[in-house]
Formats: structure tokens, C-alpha cells, sequence
């Protein structure tokens, strides 16, 4: 069952999204030209700790089929260009096209990351940037969602990837993505598992860690992320609203992280920082 909360906002808009992103919506949509928004979860959100948080009025709560909700998203899936290379398909659509982009086939399931939000679009433009000019050999994405930055990585020529999300409809959304995109030859060595960051399986440290989560998760995270990166290595965090920049900045630089740049798309900023 998918419940469909919709809300009138009165907080403003990125608190909204960072709030109910907290509390578990699978994704957001927001309607044009008003103050109304609707969240979806798989399951029922709590509206008290929601009310708490940001000022909203709550319209209405619904509930669909899971399939229904599917196939709606499936429906109103359009292509999504992502950084300077890549371009995000529904599986279903021709993949023919004239320009230079890689076609990244994917079909919406029940994990966050398909290109449509602006946090996993500026990771990709860091992921670029980042290989370009670095001799990158291993990224580690945490919190992967469908897996497609962990693609992306791939695609990119990152020789080793590994990507992990604690939520297990995850593992088959990752699974997918990659058997849609044989086509592409990713690198051999992409790994995924679900679990945590304590998990064995995440091996040796990473040159590059992409992490878009949320800015309250990556701070309890960020201990365990400088543990996996290796001298130098770079971070990538988004999920960060624009208006917490500053604190975002500063909690990288208290553990050891040095601030590299940050990019803004629409109410949303990613930063990237190195360890010393
Ligand atoms: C905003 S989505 C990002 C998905 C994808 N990386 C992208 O950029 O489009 C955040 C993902 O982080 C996962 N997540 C949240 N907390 C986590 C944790 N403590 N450990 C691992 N994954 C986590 C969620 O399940 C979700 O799939």
C-alpha cells in the first residue's frame, strides 16, 4: 500500500522536502504554481512528528496500490539529462538519439535515484568533475537508491564501485540497473549489498565517497566515512538544503575535511570536500 499525503505549505518549500524526506517519502511532487504538495510513503507518516517540524496543513491522506503507483510512476517517467554526459531512459523508450550522451536505461521502481531530483543530479556533475581531474580508482556509494551514481561511477571508468543503501527494495532496483545497462560496459568490479556502513563487504578505503542522504544522516554517518576514505580521498555529500550550507560546511571541516566547492541547483546544494 502507498500513502499519499498531501499538504499545503506554509513552512518553506526545502524544509518541507527535507522534513518529509526525514520521515520516509519516497518522493515528492509538488503542484505547479501553488503551495501544495504530495508525499508518498510505504507507509503510514507520522503526523505528529511532521507537524512538529515545519508549518503545514495536512489536506488530505490516501492510499493506493503498490502497482498503481508503479505504473503512474512508470507513466510520467520522461528522459533526464544529468551532467555533461549522461542521459536517464525509462527502459521501455527508444534509446535512439543524435547527440553525444550516454543513454542510462532505468526503470522507476520503489528506490529514490532516477536522475529527477536535483541532489543525485549535482553528485553526477562532482562524480564528473572529480574523475576528470583526479586519477580516481575506487567510489563508494552510500545510501545508492537505484544505484545510478554508482553506475554513473562506472561509466565514468572508476575501475572499482561499490554501492550500498540499508533499505533491501533497493537490491533489486541496483539489480536491474545494471542488467539494463550491460549495454554500456560497466567497469567488472561494481559490487552492492544491503547493509550498513560496518558491513565487511565494504572492504578497503575508497578515493571517492558520494553520499546523498540527508544532512542529519550524514552527520551521524560522517565518522564512518572519513574511516573509509583514503589519505586524500575525496567526499561527496548532497541532500542538503541551501540554507543549511554553512552547517554542512562546518561539520565536514570538524571532521577533518577540507572544503573543495560547492554546487546549487534550485534549493539544493552538494559539497565536496577532501581529507587531508
Ligand atoms: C536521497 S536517496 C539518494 C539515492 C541515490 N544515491 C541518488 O542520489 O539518487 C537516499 C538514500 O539513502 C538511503 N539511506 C538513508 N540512510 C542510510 C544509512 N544510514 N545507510 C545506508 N543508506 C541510507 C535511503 O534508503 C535512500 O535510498
Amino acid at each position: 500500500m502507498i500513502y499519499i499525503l498531501t499538504i499545503e505549505m506554509i513552512s518553506i518549500a526545502s524544509e518541507c522536502e527535507e522534513t518529509l524526506f526525514n520521515l520516509g517519502a519516497q518522493s515528492l511532487v509538488f503542484e505547479a504554481e501553488s503551495s501544495l504538495m504530495k508525499a508518498y510513503f510505504s507507509y503510514p507518516p507520522n503526523l505528529e512528528v511532521l507537524k512538529k517540524k515545519i508549518q503545514v496543513e495536512i489536506l488530505s491522506i490516501e492510499t493506493i496500490r503498490e502497482e498503481d503507483w508503479l505504473k503512474h510512476n512508470r507513466d510520467s517517467f520522461q528522459p533526464i539529462l544529468i551532467g555533461q554526459h549522461f542521459r536517464v531512459l525509462p527502459t521501455w523508450k527508444d534509446g535512439e538519439t543524435e547527440d553525444q550522451r550516454w543513454n542510462i536505461r532505468l526503470n522507476p521502481g520503489l528506490a529514490f535515484g532516477t536522475g529527477g531530483h536535483e541532489t543525485t543530479r549535482l553528485c553526477a556533475h562532482f562524480l564528473e568533475k572529480i574523475t576528470q581531474e583526479f586519477k580516481i580508482d575506487s567510489v563508494l556509494d552510500v545510501g545508492c537508491g537505484t544505484g545510478l551514481l554508482a553506475l554513473i561511477s562506472s561509466l565514468l571508468g572508476v575501475p572499482k564501485v561499490v554501492a550500498m543503501d540499508h533499505d533491501p527494495n533497493c537490491e533489486n532496483c541496483i539489480r536491474e540497473l545494471l542488467e539494463d545497462n550491460q549495454h554500456l560496459n560497466p567497469k567488472p568490479d561494481f559490487r552492492y549489498f544491503i547493509g550498513s556502513l560496518d558491513d565487511p563487504r565494504i572492504g578497503e578505503g575508497y578515493d571517492c565517497i558520494v553520499a546523498n542522504i540527508l544532512l542529519e544522516t550524514i552527520n551521524e554517518l560522517l565518522p564512518d566515512l572519513v574511516r573509509h576514505l583514503n589519505p586524500g580521498g575525496h567526499l561527496i555529500v548532497s541532500g542538503i538544503p541551501s540554507s543549511r550550507t554553512d552547517e554542512a560546511a562546518i561539520d565536514l571541516t570538524l571532521h577533518g575535511l577540507q572544503l573543495q566547492s560547492i554546487l546549487t541547483e534550485g534549493s539544493w546544494v552538494a559539497l565536496h570536500a577532501r581529507l587531508h
